[in-house]
């Protein structure tokens, strides 16, 4: 038996450890002169132990020790002590917080979205496409980018991996790309980060209604299957209502424009944080906000006169978890629109060569991860949903 310990109890002549090899825990057991001890047992220390399995009066699983040897000692300073850590307390700690019991579960619940969202799309034949984290190519347009730069080398940090996802995409139909993404917005919010992780899946021939339709199945696939995760669950501290209370309804698609005279937006403005609260509140489930005014959306969605062919899909507790459209594949329109938001056209006919030869209808979203796993653990800021949070 080899781990770490957690805490230590003593009770008439015997010592409860409780331990954990960071993937299951479990109780030692120490009975008063029946055991060897190498170096000094304290909370937080490795050890490696002899001894054999056993059950507990309560008959729980237990391990009777013989010998015990501590490999990493550990002192009363050691932060994680067994009783109850605030997470502001532990946002201090990132180094340390993922020993306790909510931050080692939470590490696994991201572990185990990530394995379901490629298990889904593999399933499906999407294959997994690579993309450059240093890049020109400013996704969004919003200029929120950080450089990138060296004696030979001036670049940015990508926003997004779509544009080059839509190169995979020509060469392999259907493609997704999971990856981090950054943002030098200095939002300091909840549910922002500087860095955080994307899934894009891409795919040729796909509608807007195709698009929306995957990524429904998609989530509520994932979703399901970490239901069976019930221990880590219990770790956190949460139960999974949140969860069933969505994966088995119909999500509703509405029009911006009936969200806009619903809740009283002046139609062109955007939608939010607290109405994407009161949509929630009013509808229970999470919505689709489809059809956009096409000027509060980018230069590469599919547009006609007034709409981009578009989704925001509304979450509870997170707000925005996608953003997805159809993309304009006609080569002289998509030229214009780049031309007209400003882009470096030097720099960027590769993605307009996308366009020149064999262009296709296509489609494809971007999804949150990171608030993703903000949904499912019910946590109350996006910085505890990945080890090492960079923000604003
Ligand atoms: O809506 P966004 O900006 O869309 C895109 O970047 C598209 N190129 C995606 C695509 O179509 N392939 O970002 C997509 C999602 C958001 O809905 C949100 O969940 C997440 O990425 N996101 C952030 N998550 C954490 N911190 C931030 N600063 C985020 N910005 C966006
Ligand atoms: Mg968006």
């Amino acid at each position: 038996m080899k781990g770490w310990i957690k805490s230590i109890r003593q009770s008439k002549g015997l010592i409860f450890i409780a331990s954990t090899d960071g993937k299951e825990d479990i109780q030692l057991t120490l009975k008063e002169g029946e055991f060897q001890l190498i170096g000094e047992m304290k909370v937080g220390c490795s050890f490696i132990a002899e001894g054999v399995d056993s059950i507990t009066p309560r008959g729980l699983p237990e391990f009777v020790v013989s010998k015990i040897e501590i490999v990493g000692s550990s002192d009363d300073d050691y932060p994680i002590q067994p009783k109850k850590h605030s997470f502001d307390f532990l946002r201090t700690i990132p180094e340390l917080r993922g020993r306790t019991k909510t931050f080692q579960s939470i590490w696994k619940m991201r572990h185990y979205l990530s394995q379901e969202i490629h298990r889904f799309l593999s399933d499906r034949d999407f294959f997994q496409y690579w993309t450059p984290i240093i890049t020109q190519a400013d996704c969004e347009g919003a200029g929120e980018t950080f450089d990138v730069k060296s004696d030979w080398l001036s670049e940015k940090l990508t926003v997004s991996g779509q544009l080059h996802g839509e190169v995979g995409m020509m060469s392999m139909g259907q493609i997704y790309t999971f990856s981090p993404c950054f943002r030098a917005e200095k939002s300091a919010t909840k549910k922002h980060l500087s860095e955080f992780w994307m899934l894009e899946p891409e795919m040729a021939f796909y509608s807007l209604e195709d698009t929306i339709e995957l990524s429904e199945r998609l989530i509520k696939s994932v979703l399901s299957s970490v239901l069976t995760y019930t221990s880590d669950f219990e770790k956190i501290g949460i139960d999974t209502k949140h969860i069933t209370d969505i994966v088995d309804k119909e999500w509703l698609k509405l029009r911006y424009e009936d969200i806009c005279k619903e809740f009283k937006i002046e139609y062109g403005h955007d939608v939010s944080s607290d109405i994407e609260k009161s949509i929630i509140e009013k509808y229970k489930v999470p919505v689709y906000i489809t059809h956009w005014p096409k000027d509060l959306k980018p230069f590469y969605m599919k547009k006609d006169d007034k709409v981009a062919y578009c989704f925001d899909l509304i979450f509870p507790e997170v707000g925005e978890l996608i953003g997805g459209s159809e993309r304009e594949d006609s080569f002289e329109i998509l030229q214009s629109e780049m031309i007209k938001s400003g882009l470096d056209m030097d720099k960027m006919q590769w993605y307009l060569k996308t366009r020149q030869w064999g262009s296709v209808p296509h489609a494809g979203f971007g999804m949150g991860f990171d608030r993703l796993v903000t949904f499912v653990c019910k946590l109350q800021k996006i910085h505890d949903a990945i080890p090492f949070p960079i923000d604003y």
